[in-house]
């Protein structure tokens, strides 16, 4: 039985990130590029989708949401520049485990990286679907929804199309998009009547596959694969495609500020606390645990430290520069958003472009739809990225087969096996399964990791005070102590079932880890073949 806390040694990590060869990653990225990366990965989803739920969960104080979100982030992210600085390898969090709290957390957290990133892909691009058939629909070119929804949100989708139909109809004088005119879609839909079911299974007009209808997300899944197909040719190439894309979503974040606040309505953001915070400490905190997600991904920045070309220096500038930019322009999002529109009409699936529709102005709107199509995309690119090089630094202790996730194409030196299975897992993933579910758990499982890192901050501290930190964190305790607080709240906030999903994908993760993993671990086996020296 080897040690399940066995720890491996910072020397070796070291020596192991400067290796150098043709089966080594190519270090190629400088500072602005990995700042850019930061970006590419963090303006998504959250801010262009999310941020309609967050505002109805939280009011006009979606801005504080935001701001408690992006603080349990800088905390964590000070923490994570510490490691990124001091132990430069693909695995980030999974290895900074490795080297302080031992092989079984460090597995652990391995697993758990891998709902950030295969499945936080997986979640944006189920988004990147429902903004590109919007964009199709600017053109006035219709997907069949069977082929543009998993089958449950397609289903949902026809059933919210004929409700739409069915309320018209009987209330001519009702206005769309007024909450007069939601509630009583709520209503008849919740009343369940049989023609509604009807209409919508006819309008979904979905084929059967042995007496079951199906439904496949074709544009989520078909995207996956392009950006697996960048990914797989090239680091360089990735951070080219990436900063277009980068430069594109942050002007189109830029533009909503700059028009949107010509549009705001100071009364929208509420005359005292009760209408700037209708759900109170509570509502604001929940609502940080769900846009916590916009958040995700500054530390994606990490797991490229073996393609940086001086990590130490400009990991910790990636990391913490990308951070604050995207935290200034959510809160001044989340001020448009709520200035804009009253908080009780935000739209739910396009809030963004939706407000500027509510100001009759349809192009704007359409502007706010490419652009996030655009953001979505690098985001994808990057978690994709940062999950091939945690499966790639697992496969390199021996906790994964070697041969496939380790193995580094000889022309394109990327990990291709393992970039080609997460893709493909993320494509599965994204095109046949309810995506909200899922984008909670990517909240939950990240939110973990950021608390373990800042836990082993303070570990270190203590039993490796006197090792180089090119990068220290501030005031610790304190700062990774305020992280495990903040993201710990989140945790909390994100409530039981996530908790069930979270601990049942860990299980999972064990019976891995307890039937291969431990076997193969290159450090166990180091380990008990200098005690069999020792025994002779
Ligand atoms: N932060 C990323 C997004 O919002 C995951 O899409």
């Amino acid at each position: 039985m080897g040690n399940l806390f066995a720890k491996k040694s910072m020397n070796k990590m070291m020596a192991e990130a400067n290796e150098h060869g043709v089966d080594t990653l190519e270090r190629v990225l400088g500072p602005v590029q990995l700042t850019a990366l930061g970006i590419g990965a963090v303006i998504g989803a959250g801010i262009f989708v999310l941020s309609g739920l967050g505002a109805r969960t939280a009011g006009p104080s979606l801005m504080l949401a935001f701001v408690l979100s992006g603080l349990g982030c800088a905390f964590a992210g000070l923490c994570y520049a510490e490691f990124a600085a001091m132990i430069p390898l693909a695995g980030s969090a999974y290895t900074y485990a490795y080297a302080t709290l031992g092989e079984l957390i460090a597995w652990i957290i391995g697993w758990d990286l891998t709902l950030e990133y295969a499945m936080g892909a997986s979640t944006v691009s189920s988004g990147w679907s429902n903004n590109f058939v919007e964009m199709l629909n600017i053109f006035h070119l219709k997907f069949p929804l069977w082929l543009a929804y998993d089958h449950w949100t397609g289903l949902r989708q026809a059933t919210d199309m004929v409700a739409r139909g069915m309320v018209l109809s009987s209330h001519p004088g009702m206005v769309p998009g007024t909450p007069a005119f939601s509630d009583a879609m709520d209503a008849l839909k919740a009343a369940h009547p049989p023609e509604l079911v009807t209409q919508a299974h006819a309008l979904l007009n979905a084929p059967h596959l042995f007496g079951v209808e199906i439904g496949i997300n074709v544009p989520a899944f078909l995207i996956a694969l392009v950006i697996t197909a960048v990914l797989v040719v090239g680091i360089k190439e990735s951070a080219k495609f990436n900063a277009t894309i980068v430069a594109i979503k942050v002007g189109i974040v830029l533009f909503v500020l700059g028009l949107g606040s010509h549009y705001i309505t100071k009364s929208n953001w509420g005359t005292d606390w009760h209408s700037f915070a209708p759900f109170g400490v509570g509502g604001i905190g929940l609502a940080a645990g769900l846009v916590f997600f916009s958040y995700i991904g500054f530390d994606a920045v990490s797991t490229t430290a073996q393609e940086a070309k001086n990590p130490q220096r400009d990991l910790p500038i990636g990391i913490i520069v990308s951070l604050s930019i995207c935290t200034l322009l959510y809160i001044g999002v989340a001020a448009v958003l709520t200035g804009m529109v009253p908080w009780r009409e935000v739209n739910i699936e396009a809030p963004i472009s939706r407000a500027f529709l509510d100001h009759n102005l349809a192009w704007a709107s359409n502007v706010v739809t490419i652009g996030a199509l655009a953001g979505l995309t690098s985001v994808m690119l990057v978690m994709l990225l940062g999950q091939s090089r945690v499966l790639y630094s697992m496969a390199h202790d021996g906790l994964l087969p070697k041969k496939f996730f380790g193995d580094i194409h000889h022309k394109f030196r990327t990990p291709w096996k393992g970039t080609i299975l997460a893709g493909l897992l993320a494509a599965i993933v994204g095109s046949i399964t309810p995506i909200d579910d899922i984008g909670k758990m990517v909240n939950i499982g990240t939110l973990l990791a950021f608390v373990i890192v800042c836990i082993a901050v303070i570990v270190l501290r203590r039993t490796d005070p006197d090792r180089a930190r090119p990068f220290r964190t501030p005031w610790v305790p304190v700062v990774p102590a305020l992280g495990i607080l903040f993201n710990g709240y989140m945790m909390y906030k994100l409530g039981i079932w996530n908790w069930v999903r979270l601990v049942v994908w860990l299980i999972i993760g064990l019976v891995v880890y307890f039937t291969y993993s431990r076997k193969h671990s290159t450090l166990q086996q180091s380990l008990e073949a200098k005690e069999s020296v020792e025994i002779k």
